[in-house]
């Protein structure tokens, strides 16, 4: 190996400048080429790339979103569109890639080695959480962090005119997000998707927190969950079913993917990036790295994109405890 390409594709988020850093600085430390891809697989398609050495990459570990742009690349769904990926990489003569994004990339990238023999190993970026085989995904720690300011700050206003806020947050199909700022923000109710609580048992545990002394309320809504049919018809039903609710609703959106990562994700993002080089180094390819109980390691990227990891469901328990 003596060239590596780098790309960031799918939803941004905050840690893939670290991320992109520590491979670039990482191919110098070992004194290898690195190139940058821009726009995810769209990039490859069209041969966008650019050469990256140890300072180009510098005072970015400190900045959101991705020097290297993002993209969901329909073309590269395609066979055609791989095809002419492959051919740009042979000829800026590319002898391995490393993906950073969520499992959209990774299917992309399984795909893409299978046909064309170039070895890929994923880096887990997205703000999901989302993705098996890691405890932790690049951004998912700066969302949640994002999505409790946000939440502190509409507590003041709920409290101020004792109203009820249902605030929805990000996580596709995934409780994650709404899981973990849920208990961080000290939500009264927490839906996900993957725990299907009812209409009633809200309504009972609002009624409950009512009669209890509580002037206001928050309830974090995944953006996944399908208890309501979205998060503004859930508060009209409220709203419909306990009047006494001048109910309101945030939609925190696209707020979650941004700003500058927290420590925690730039340290998550340095270490599995300089592990995935070492490891493409190594010869390994089409794999994952991933964290596991605080350790880097890898996985095939097969059993990656097989599983869903598994939310934990005391946190709702915990969580209903908390808001007695
Ligand atoms: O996967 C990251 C994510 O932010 C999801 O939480 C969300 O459902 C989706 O991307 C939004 O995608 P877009 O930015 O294309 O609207």
């Amino acid at each position: 190996i003596k060239r590596i390409g780098v790309m960031t594709s799918g939803g941004d988020s905050p840690g893939m400048n670290a991320a992109i850093r520590a491979v670039v600085r990482a191919c110098a430390y070992y004194r290898i080429e690195c190139v940058g891809f821009m726009m995810g697989f769209q990039g490859m398609i069209d041969g966008e790339y650019i050469e990256l050495n140890a300072r180009s990459v510098r005072n970015i570990i400190n900045l959101g979103g991705t020097i290297l742009k993002s993209a969901r690349s329909k073309e590269f769904r395609t066979k055609e569109g791989r095809a002419k990926a492959a051919a740009h990489l042979k000829e800026a003569n590319v002898d391995a890639m490393i993906l950073i994004g969520g499992d959209g990339t990774f299917k992309g990238g399984q795909i893409f080695s299978e046909e064309h023999d170039i070895p890929v190993i994923g880096v887990p970026g997205t703000i999901d959480n989302d993705i098996f085989g890691t405890h932790y995904t690049i951004g998912y720690d700066t969302a949640l962090n994002t999505v409790i300011d946000a939440v502190d700050k509409i507590r003041d206003t709920a409290s101020s005119h004792n109203r009820l806020f249902f605030v929805e947050v990000m996580g596709r199909d995934a409780g994650f997000i709404a899981l973990n700022s849920g208990i961080g923000a000290g939500a009264e109710e927490i839906l996900i998707p993957e725990e299907d609580l009812g209409l009633d048992r809200l309504l009972n545990s609002l009624e409950r927190s009512r009669r209890s002394g509580k002037t206001s309320s928050i309830v974090i809504v995944s953006e996944g969950d399908k208890i309501g049919k979205n998060v503004f018809e859930l508060a009209a039903y409220v709203k419909e079913n306990l009047p006494y609710y001048d109910a309101k609703v945030t939609v925190l959106g696209h707020i979650q993917r941004g700003g500058s990562p927290t420590c925690f994700d730039r340290v998550l993002a340095s270490r599995l990036c300089v592990k995935a080089v070492e490891l493409a180094l190594d010869g390994q390819r089409d794999i994952m790295v991933g964290m596991m109980n605080n350790e880097i390691q890898a996985i095939e990227l097969e059993k990656a994109l097989k599983s869903k990891p598994t939310i934990n469901k005391d946190l709702l328990r915990i969580s209903d405890i908390l808001s007695v």
